[in-house]
């Protein structure tokens, strides 16, 4: 049986719905799980929320709500998202379950017999926002370095240095606790590093943790608060007045469901590729690694990749609440996109297609609105309806049976090009490259609509001897479709569904077999109906 990929997507703080931000990694996650499951290969997709913390007990706070009711409340509008956006996972994990929370507290355990904790206390800096201890050290090492893209500054007006994260300030803290050693590792992780190149991609965030790993890391990680200062977590089993602090229970959950939660035959561990934005590269990067090289976990078993993609900027602004600019992708589908029969598929391929994964990128409604009348309308939308449109006006509703003779010059090129897509498409997701995968079909789609404007089937139409070449013309066409429908899959796949049904195929494209050029000689009437997949929106203003 062949190892199962087994992918994650970080766990969402459910402090408050969820934005583009978070949509993105799961978009992504699930895209990717797509195209290998289409390749016939096992895949795990592990996604869920964050829920313990004091971020998340302040805005229960506020809320006037217990944590829990609270959590409760909010875990249902990610999951309700997730469904929109058809997103398919395998698993969604709350680490507030109490299957997560007993093997927090055995692998805490085993850390404390194993005498790899220390006790001391800590004096230092933590942002909230982002549940985050800070060293001097670190904020000194730090400066300038902005992964949410905004202005560095190092001190609110307070006198507080800030994030050099979030950019908001920081809290003055000082509390007794449990250590995980930190710089004990760092030759270790640095060598690791080192001797595996993609284990932080793209190669970007790969440099900057190699550069993270060129400063002294803090001593140690404090991986419990106290109770007096939070309550909300999980108790840490040998100090009752400590709970876990929330990144090591969060972080855990990698493990967690594939070792406790989920066992199987066919052990899931270790991950293909953790997907994380690129604010959360330090957690995943440098204490990740290190909490399970401590737990004993061989380097041959480490995580193969983390992939932390970049950041939605709001035209040219951060999204923030303060700026009042987050946007809902619930709102986005169920607003500006309440026309389309496949609102939620012009969402995902506005996200991956739109920027190359990694990079950062402005979102805007005139941008969303500008690939779905071009490229969803104009080019795909476009070949699908005047080639099924030709079929029923000009063969009866019946895809024309295949010449007996090979391909004419003329439809060489494009047949050339519709059997390179599948090796285009595959090389792009491999590297994890879901624009230059779409880029890669939608050349083939303007190749087909160039090509039906050159062979003109309606001219031919008026020919009773071009007969023959009207079937040519159209079987072309109806044959770009298909691969094209199973090369969409991964992105779009209520598109793909619909497309391939439209086509008369039943259900829908299951394998990467499913795009092979089609040698069967026999036609085939396509689906009655075919309505339009991407009703135009006119843009106002
Ligand atoms: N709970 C932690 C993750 C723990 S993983 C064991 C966390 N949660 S989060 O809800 O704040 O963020 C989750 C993800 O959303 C991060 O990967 C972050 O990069 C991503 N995004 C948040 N805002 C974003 C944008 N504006 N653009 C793209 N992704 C962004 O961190």
């Amino acid at each position: 049986m062949p190892k199962t990929i087994y992918l994650t997507t970080p766990l969402y703080y459910v402090n408050a719905s969820p934005h583009i931000g978070h949509s993105y990694t799961n978009v992504a996650a699930d895209a990717f799980a797509r195209y290998h499951r289409l390749k016939g290969e096992p895949v795990f997709l592990l996604t869920g929320t964050d829920e313990h913390g004091q971020k998340i007990a302040q805005a229960a706070a506020a809320a006037g709500q217990e944590p829990q009711a609270f959590v409760d409340r909010v875990v249902g509008t990610f999951e309700s998202l997730w469904k929109t956006l058809d997103i398919r996972y395998d698993r969604f994990i709350r680490t507030t379950e109490p299957g997560h929370v007993r093997a927090v507290q055995a692998l805490l355990q085993q850390l404390y017999d194993d005498k790899k904790l220390t006790q001391a206390a800590y004096q230092g800096w933590y942002c909230t926002p982002d549940e985050t201890f800070w060293t001097a050290g670190e904020l000194a090492g730090a400066a300038g370095s902005d992964p949410k893209g905004s202005d560095p500054a190092s001190h609110a007006p307070s006198g507080f240095p800030l994030c050099p994260v979030c950019q908001r300030p920081l809290e003055s803290t000082k509390e007794e606790g449990w250590y995980l050693r930190l710089r004990a590792h760092q030759d270790w992780l640095k060598q690791f590093v080192q001797a595996h190149p993609v284990f932080v991609r793209p190669e970007s965030r790969y440099n900057e943790l190699k550069s993270l790993l060129e400063q002294p890391l803090p001593e140690y990680l404090c991986i419990t608060r106290p109770k007096s200062r939070v309550s909300w977590g999980i108790p840490v089993p040998f100090s009752a007045d400590h709970v876990v602090y929330v990144w090591f229970d969060a972080l855990l959950n990698y493990i967690t469901v594939p070792r406790y939660l989920e066992r199987q035959p066919n052990d899931l561990w270790p991950p293909a590729v953790h997907f994380i934005g690129k604010d959360i590269l330090r957690h995943h990067g440098l204490y990740w690694p290190i909490m399970l090289h401590e737990l004993g976990i061989p380097d041959a078993q480490m995580p193969t990749m983390i992939f932390a993609h970049g950041w939605w900027r709001i035209g040219e602004q951060k999204m923030s609440k303060s700026l009042g600019n987050i946007v809902d992708p619930a709102a986005v589908i169920g607003g500006l996109l309440k026309d389309q029969p496949y609102a939620a598929d012009v969402y995902r391929y506005f996200l991956l297609r739109e920027i190359s994964f990694g990079q950062d990128g402005s979102f805007s409604e005139a941008a969303i609105l500008k690939r779905l009348n071009t490229d969803l309308g104009n080019d795909l939308g476009n070949l699908v309806n005047r080639t099924l449109s030709m079929i029923d006006r000009y063969c009866g509703g019946v895809i024309p049976e295949r010449a007996p003779v090979g391909c004419a010059v003329e439809d060489e090129p494009l047949q050339q090009a519709v059997l390179g897509l599948p090796a285009a498409v595959d090389a792009a997701m491999t590297a994890i490259d879901y624009s230059r995968a779409l880029e890669a079909i939608m050349a083939v789609v303007a190749h087909a609509n160039r090509y039906i404007e050159s062979q003109a089937p309606w001219k031919l139409a008026k020919q009773p001897e071009a007969r023959g070449r009207l079937g040519a013309v159209l079987r072309l066409s109806t044959e770009v479709l298909r691969v094209v429908a199973v090369m969409l899959l991964p992105c779009m796949p209520s598109v793909s569904r619909a497309m391939w049904q439209q086509l008369g195929l039943l259900g829908e494209p299951v394998r990467l077999s499913d795009a092979q050029w089609s040698t069967r000689a026999e036609s085939r009437p396509i689906a009655k109906e075919h309505p339009v997949l991407f009703p135009r929106v006119e843009v106002v203003g």
